[in-house]
């Protein structure tokens, strides 16, 4: 199986993201301060938050994806931020579904995976827990070029890089990020077809930065400063973008390239430091489509 993206000539859409999960914001506060964005002093108002948030469910499934929904547990603020609950990735046939739990980094939000591991259970997922214990949150995943792309430092420990690649037996890239307030990749990265992803080389050390740029035929390179808009937390649903934000320059490239972006207003939930990518969380990755099967795994670092 070749699935190098130099051998992708033609920009296919993704194959996934046709379907998510999402918690509803039932108790989404900001308690404490785990990332720049977030200040106690300012809380998101419930009705308006609520509102952005079906909003966003409902141009996801305006789109035809689904979307499922769990609860929020009153003791954990965050949960709201379903991209951290864990990777799910399905065998090649899709029969076998496993949900790869997030080790949270902050004790704040370690509850959420006890709601969250039943959950993705009862839905036919098995929910692993990744060897060892260093720290993963799944807002550091994404599948791209047949590799599973890992931002490791501020929230994911390098350690649980070779933990990922030994349970799903996929190539693991892992790229250091540097910048503090892209503290997960999903801030600085967001693939966009077979070809294509937003890059902003400014999140990572020079080495990562180079290697994620090499790995993707045709980078949309970010300043730090469109990367702040949080415009690549964005979701992609075959040629559309659903972002929060879009600077006209980035707007203009995904536009040329048959995008189209539709804007969301979730400005509520960037006072807990996420935006639309981090409120959802696709289930309909596969091994042997999006990730190729390398067996015992295998971790490349820059
Ligand atoms: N307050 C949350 C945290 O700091 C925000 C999570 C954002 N999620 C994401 N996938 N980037 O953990």
């Amino acid at each position: 199986m070749t699935l190098a993206p130099d051998a992708v000539r033609v920009a296919e859409p993704l194959p996934w993201g046709r379907h998510y999960a999402a918690v509803s914001p039932d108790h989404f506060r900001v308690d404490y301060v785990i990332n720049p964005f977030m200040d106690p002093a300012r809380q998101p108002d419930p009705r308006y938050a609520r509102r952005q948030w079906e909003r966003m469910v409902g141009a996801l499934r305006g789109l035809g994806a689904r979307v499922d929904v769990l609860g929020q547990r009153p003791d954990s603020p965050d949960m709201v931020y379903a991209m951290n609950l864990g990777l799910a990735v399905a065998s090649a046939d899709g029969t076998d579904r496993r949900v790869v739990m997030s080790r949270m980094r902050y004790a704040e939000r370690r509850a959420e995976g006890l709601s969250a591991a039943p959950w993705f259970a009862g839905r036919g997922a098995r929910a692993v827990e990744l060897a060892g214990e260093a720290s993963f949150e799944a807002g550091d995943a994404f599948a791209f070029g047949g590799e599973l792309v890992v931002g490791h430092g501020p929230r994911t420990a390098e350690p649980a890089l070779h933990a990922l690649a030994a349970e799903l037996e996929v190539r693991v890239r892992g790229v250091r990020i540097v910048h503090p307030s892209m503290y997960h990749l999903d801030l600085a990265f967001q693939p966009l077809d077979s070809r294509r992803a937003m890059v902003c080389p400014a999140a990572l050390d020079p080495a990562s930065a180079e290697a994620l740029l090499a790995l993707v035929p045709e980078p949309l390179v970010l300043s730090e400063e469109e990367a702040l808009t949080f415009v690549a937390n964005s979701v992609v649903v075959d040629r559309t973008v659903l972002a929060p934000a879009c600077p006209p320059r980035v707007r203009e490239v995904l536009e040329g390239w048959g995008f189209t972006v539709v804007l969301l207003d979730v400005s509520e939930f960037h006072k807990g430091g996420g935006s639309v990518r981090c409120l959802t969380n696709p289930l309909d990755l596969r091994l042997g489509r999006d990730l190729a099967v390398v067996p015992g795994g295998e971790v490349l670092l820059a």
